[in-house]
C-alpha cells in the first residue's frame, strides 16, 4: 500500500526488508568499500562509503519523503550542511539572512564564509527589507530560520520565496526548530531545506548530524558533488540511528508541542504576577505572527521551543536554569528530554551584545526545549523554578 500520510512515511520511507534475511529493520552496513566485478563496475550501486552507503541512502530517502522533496543529502552535522551549501556560491556572492539565526550559523557567515569572499547582510525583518538589501548581480541566496532561534519569530516563507523568485535567488530555510512534521518549507517555495538532525529528526540527543533536501536537479548535482568532495558526511551507524529516531518523529513532535503549549501558557499567566516579562511561543494566540503560524504549521501547532524574558535580569535567568529539576541546563534542543539555557551566555554568546539586543536576545532571555515527559510535571517544574528565581 502506498501512502503519503506522515506517520506511514515516517515508519516506512527509506526502509525495505532485507532481501536475504527478511529482517524488517535494515542492517548497519559498516563496510567502507564495495566489491567490483571489473574496474569501475561495482556489483551493486555502491563504491566507497564517503560517496554513498546503504544506511545514509535510506536516511536521505526518508527525510526527502517527509519534507516532500526529491533528494536528501546527509552531512556530519547541521553546520556541515550550512558550510557545504555556502561553498556552492562563488567568491563575491552576497547573502541576505535573518538576524536571529542560530549562533553557529551567524558565526559561520561572519567568521568563515566572509574569509572565502562571501558577504552577508542580516535583517530582523526579511519580508520588509529584502528589496533594500539586494545587491544587483551579487546577491545569490536568502537564508531564513522560521521560527527563529531563540526568539521564535515566524517568517512567511511564501512571501520571502516570491522575492527569491523575482530576483532569481536561492531560498534556504533552516527547519530545525519544527521538523518536517510541523512545517514543510519546500511546499511554500523554498529551494533548499536544512536541518540540524541532531535535534528533532534524531530526537534522542545521541547523534550529531545534518541534512539538506532539494527538488531541483541542478542544485542537487552541485550539492552532491560538494558532499563527496568536501566529505563532511555522517557514519553509517549515525545514519542508522537517525533513521530509527525519524520513525517516531510525528509522535514526539506532537507530544512536545502539546507540552510546550501548556508550559508557554503557564509562563504567560505569570506576566500578570510580574515574574515574566514576555513569552515567545508561536502557539500562543498573542504571538505577533500567529496568522502565519496558522498558515505554515501543521494544525497551527507551536512546536517544542519557547523563550521568555524573566524578571530580575541575568541573575534570575541563571537562577531559573539551575533551579529546574526536570529541565536540564544544557545546550541543544529537540530531544525527548526537556532542556533549558540562557542564549546570551551560551548558544548565542559569540554575537555582540548590541546585535543580540537588536534581535531580542537579551541577557534575561531563557530558552526552553520542551520534551515529551509528562506535561503536568513540566509545568510544575517551570513554576517552582520561576518562584525560586523571582526571590533572588
Ligand atoms: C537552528 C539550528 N540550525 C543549525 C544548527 C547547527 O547544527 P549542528 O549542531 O548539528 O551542527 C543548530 C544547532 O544548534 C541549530 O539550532
Amino acid at each position: 500500500m502506498e501512502s503519503t500520510k506522515f506517520g506511514t512515511l515516517a515508519v516506512h520511507a527509506g526502509t525495505k526488508h532485507d532481501p536475504q534475511t527478511g529482517a524488517v529493520i535494515s542492517p548497519i552496513s559498516l563496510s567502507t568499500t564495495f566489491a567490483q566485478i571489473s574496474p569501475a563496475i561495482p556489483i551493486g550501486k555502491y563504491e566507497y562509503s564517503r560517496s554513498s552507503n546503504p544506511n545514509r541512502d535510506d536516511f536521505e530517502h526518508a527525510v526527502a519523503a517527509l519534507e516532500g522533496g526529491k533528494y536528501g543529502l546527509a552531512f556530519s552535522s547541521g553546520s556541515a550542511a550550512t558550510a557545504t551549501i555556502l561553498q556552492s556560491l562563488k567568491p563575491g556572492s552576497h547573502i541576505i539572512a535573518g538576524a536571529d539565526v542560530y549562533g553557529g550559523t551567524h558565526r559561520y557567515f561572519t567568521k568563515v564564509a566572509q574569509s572565502h569572499g562571501l558577504q552577508t547582510s542580516f535583517t530582523t525583518d526579511l519580508e520588509r527589507d529584502i528589496p533594500d538589501l539586494i545587491r544587483p548581480g551579487s546577491t545569490k541566496l536568502i537564508w531564513l530560520e522560521s521560527p527563529s532561534n531563540p526568539t521564535l519569530s515566524v517568517t512567511n516563507i511564501q512571501a520571502v520565496s516570491s522575492f527569491a523568485k523575482k530576483y532569481d535567488l536561492l531560498l534556504v530555510v533552516d527547519n530545525t526548530f519544527l521538523s518536517p512534521y510541523l512545517q514543510t518549507p519546500l511546499s511554500f517555495g523554498a529551494d533548499i531545506v536544512v536541518h540540524s538532525v541532531t535535534k528533532y529528526i534524531n530526537g534522542h540527543s545521541d547523534v550529531v548530524m545534518g541534512v539538506a533536501v532539494v527538488n531541483d536537479e541542478e542544485v542537487y548535482a552541485k550539492l552532491t558533488f560538494l558532499q563527496n568532495a568536501i566529505g563532511a558526511v555522517p557514519s553509517a551507524f549515525d545514519s542508522w540511528l537517525a533513521h530509527r529516531g525519524l520513525k517516531t518523529l510525528h509522535l514526539r513532535s506532537r507530544a512536545s508541542s502539546q507540552n510546550a503549549q501548556r508550559v508557554a501558557q503557564a509562563l504567560a499567566d505569570n506576566i500578570e504576577t510580574k515574574k515574566v516579562l514576555l513569552v515567545n511561543y508561536p502557539g500562543l494566540e498573542t504571538h505577533p505572527n500567529r496568522y502565519t503560524v496558522q498558515l505554515q504549521h501543521r494544525d497551527g501547532l507551536g512546536g517544542g521551543m519557547i523563550s521568555f524574558r524573566i524578571a530580575g535580569g541575568k541573575n534570575a535567568a541563571a537562577k531559573f536554569c539551575v533551579s529546574t529539576k526536570i529541565f536540564t541546563l544544557a545546550e541543544s534542543l529537540g530531544g525527548i528530554e526537556s532542556l533549558c539555557e540562557v542564549p546570551a551566555e551560551m548558544t548565542h554568546a559569540g554575537i555582540s551584545e548590541s546585535e543580540r539586543n537588536k534581535s531580542g536576545v537579551f541577557e534575561d532571555l531563557v530558552r526552553l526545549s520542551v520534551g515529551i515527559e509528562d506535561g503536568d510535571d513540566l509545568v510544575a517544574d517551570v513554576l517552582q523554578a520561576l518562584d525560586l528565581a523571582y526571590s533572588v
